[in-house]
């Protein structure tokens, strides 16, 4: 059955503020799934890459979608970054939702990785902190092609406030 509504997009894209501001809004419960993760190893995402390395973490991603999949109630996912390129988690985001991708600039991609590297917590293991735009820009041409198979709508967030975007968002389900 498809119930749930998740956000895809690279990092920096906007997926937890505007998740958070359309869970608001709709009054529906918000998962986000690095938080969720970070939490079940009891570390930063960052730390998990570095303790357990990368593979560990996408398993423990695909191992919470399955989770997800199998929730009654209604969730709004704000998905990692790589969630979309397993093969297997595409699957699992089209047959348990609609999902929603977040475009965004390179300009405003790095702009708010910049204002996140300032906080450890939020540190991209993937960057090593590192926000280069050559190297950004290749990650995304490598992801696009599973990032557009996999939604069902994609949303520019440049130069909008979470709450608008949001708006839009409700605005287009209708
Ligand atoms: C990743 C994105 C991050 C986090 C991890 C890997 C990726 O999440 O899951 O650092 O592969 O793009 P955000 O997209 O929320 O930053």
């Amino acid at each position: 059955m498809k119930k749930h509504l998740f956000f895809i997009g690279y990092m920096g894209s906007g997926k937890t503020s505007v998740a958070r501001a359309l869970s608001e809004k709709l009054n529906l419960p918000l998962l986000d799934m690095d938080e969720a993760i970070s939490k079940r190893f009891d570390m930063p995402i960052n730390k998990v890459f570095e303790t357990f390395g990368e593979e560990r973490f996408r398993d423990a991603e695909t191992e919470l979608l399955d989770e997800i999949s199998k929730l009654d109630s209604p969730l709004i996912v704000s998905c990692g970054g790589g969630v979309p390129m397993r093969p297997e988690n595409r699957a699992f985001l089209k047959e348990n939702g609609k999902t929603i991708l977040l475009n965004a600039s390179i300009e405003e991609i790095i702009r708010r990785l910049n204002c996140d590297s300032l906080s450890n917590e939020n540190a991209r293991p993937l960057l090593n902190n590192e926000i280069d735009e050559s190297h950004i820009n290749a990650m995304i041409e490598k992801r696009k092609a599973a990032y557009e198979e996999t939604a069902d709508f994609s949303i520019s967030t440049d130069g909008l406030a979470p709450e608008e975007i949001a708006l839009n968002i409700i605005e287009l389900m209708h």
